[in-house]
């Protein structure tokens, strides 16, 4: 039931992402969590709405194509009085800026982990992120339906490679075949693992078996038993005990065991979000030019657009603008300014439910709703009803591929560089205008970002671009405490000096190396791997 009071609702609210390796089961999950959370009845819908949204969106021939969804949405489900909102990142190798944005709008992350492949290359990259922003993570062990390593060494390996202490709140017995469910370390209840009926589109909760009498017995031999005496005794013993004040701090993680597949272990999860983690929080701000704090209780309705996706509709040109809300209650039909003094009137903003958007009449802090707009709004603006407060904290990454871009046809040397800083102010890819020379160098964190780029050059501006090359292969945004020291520095470094979209001076490297070399001659220039922009 809705109150309508934005302290209230922000305490029910959990904003949460979920960071994985591609094939860990970050779909799987996404997908049961709807089912346990009473948002789809039937396992498939996930995939199902994808395909939908394939046909609905055919103007991306690359999604088709890859078989892949470029782009991140929201799912928002409520179970016993918690309002989930799930911020779906793109789950390919590839991934994008747009990831990265995706979690500065998240209150908490899930990682999921292949129980028998613990951390790979990407967890560690999300996870990365995560930690720049505080985030605190809840880790799934995924799969254990199959054969999986030693749960000791998954959360050694959590420890050493993460820095994290792991605490276990569940303790699995056996894995794959031998897979019987797992204990509740701190209600000492026997969770039952029972495979589910193909196809069935209900949701069960395990079955919980107190350990002190002689039902577990039934379930498990008495070898099994013993091995999961033990091993949840050394836990217990050997292992940290969760600490509720570690984990949002961000030094410590509470796993959790399960199978997305087999729908175990997922409601548990649900539970440990509803019950540690946190709620919407304060975020920092500035406020008519001063250092602030926006609680979500704040009377004035605030927040930041964090990712833009153009033509949901294939039929408008409109573009989406995906804005979290920090504090306040929104009723639709507001008007809202930027910090930048445009105000909007926004009389059609879309919610993402399970299976469907649709209008959203009201929205609280946590939420996020889907502006539709022509192109005002750009990504890390933000919005208040007094056009006053600004966030900090959608950065900027600093690409990790540089391309020259170019046109075949040498008139239409202008629209390349219109459509380049239209598509830059979406965030599809980042450009770099070269403080000599006329060559326009665009830069993406994924390669994706580039297909997604040409496709959409093509499609929308007739442009055939081709990419080539450049010399440069890092970026770094360049700024200094004494202005002298900074416009020595850009004269003597011209030939590598660029302007980004604000027109920040960028330093573009031919190498990694080359960057350290240069900083370390240059100690009174700072050098930026990331950039907040505060709109
Ligand atoms: P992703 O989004 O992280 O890339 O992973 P996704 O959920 O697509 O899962 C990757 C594969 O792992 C899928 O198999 C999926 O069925 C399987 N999987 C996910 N969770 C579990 C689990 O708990 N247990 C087991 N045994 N398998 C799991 P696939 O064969 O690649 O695809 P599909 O044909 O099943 O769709």
């Amino acid at each position: 039931m809705t109150t309508h009071d934005p302290a209230t609702e922000a305490a029910r609210r959990r904003t949460f992402a979920i960071i994985s390796h591609p094939d860990a089961g970050k779909t799987t999950l996404t997908e049961t969590l709807l089912l346990a959370g009473g948002a789809i009845r039937m396992a498939g819908a996930v995939r199902a709405r994808g395909e939908q949204r394939r046909t609905r969106s055919d103007w991306m021939k690359i999604e088709r194509e890859r078989g892949i969804s470029v782009s991140a949405s929201v799912m928002t489900f409520e179970r016993d009085e918690v309002v989930f909102n799930l911020l779906d990142t793109p789950g390919h190798e590839d991934f994008s800026e747009d990831t990265y944005r995706t979690l500065t709008a998240a209150d908490s992350a899930v990682m999921v982990l292949d129980a028998a492949k613990g951390i790979e290359p990407q967890t560690l990259k999300l996870f990365e992120v995560c930690r720049l922003r505080d985030i605190p993570i809840i880790t799934f062990i995924n799969k254990m339906d199959r054969e999986a390593q030693d749960p000791f060494a998954l959360l050694d390996e959590v420890q050493q490679r993460l820095a994290l202490d792991a605490a276990p709140l569940y303790w699995p017995a056996g894995s794959g075949q031998r897979f019987k469910g797992m204990l509740d370390l701190t209600r000492d209840e026997f969770l039952v693992f029972k495979r589910p009926e193909a196809g069935d589109p209900d949701f069960a909760a395990a079955e919980r078996i107190a350990m002190a009498g002689n039902s577990v017995a039934a379930i498990l031999a008495p070898d099994e038993l013993a091995e999961l005496r033990d091993t949840s005794e050394l836990a217990r013993e050997g292992l940290p005990a969760f600490d509720l004040e570690a984990f949002r701090g961000g030094s410590m993680t509470p796993v959790l065991f399960g199978s997305a597949l087999r729908r175990f272990g997922v409601s548990e999860l649900l539970d440990v979000l509803a019950g540690f983690a946190p709620a919407p929080r304060t975020q920092a701000a500035t406020a008519r030019g001063v250092e602030a704090t926006i609680a979500p209780d704040t009377d004035e309705v605030t927040g930041f657009v964090f990712k833009i996706q153009a033509n949901m509709d294939p039929k408008h040109r409109d573009r989406v603008a995906f804005f979290r809300v920090c504090s306040g209650r929104f009723r639709r039909g507001m008007t809202l300014k930027s910090s930048v003094g445009r105000a909007m009137n926004v009389h059609n903003p879309m919610m993402f439910m399970a299976q469907d958007r649709e209008i959203a009449d009201e929205a609280f802090p946590g939420d996020v709703i889907g502006i539709p707009n022509h192109g005002v709004l750009r990504v890390g603006d933000s919005l208040s009803e007094t056009g006053q407060i600004s966030f900090r904290g959608i950065p900027n990454f600093a690409p990790e591929i540089l391309k020259r871009c170019r046109v075949a046809d040498p008139l239409k040397q202008k629209h390349l560089r219109k459509a380049l800083e239209s598509l830059a102010e979406e965030g599809v890819t980042q450009l770099f205008k070269p403080v000599v020379g006329a060559d326009l160098v665009v830069g993406a964190v994924g390669a994706l970002q580039f297909d997604v780029l040409e496709e959409r050059m093509r499609a929308e501006y007739g442009l055939e671009v081709m990419f080539e090359v450049s010399p440069f292969q890092a970026a770094r945004w360049v700024s200094a405490a004494e202005r002298s020291d900074l416009e020595t520095f850009l004269e003597r470094n011209k030939m590598q000096m660029a302007e980004d979209l604000d027109g920040a001076p960028v330093y573009l490297g031919k190498s990694a190396w080359e960057i350290g070399y240069v900083q370390d001659k240059n100690p009174a220039i700072r050098f930026a791997s990331t950039k907040e922009r505060l709109a």
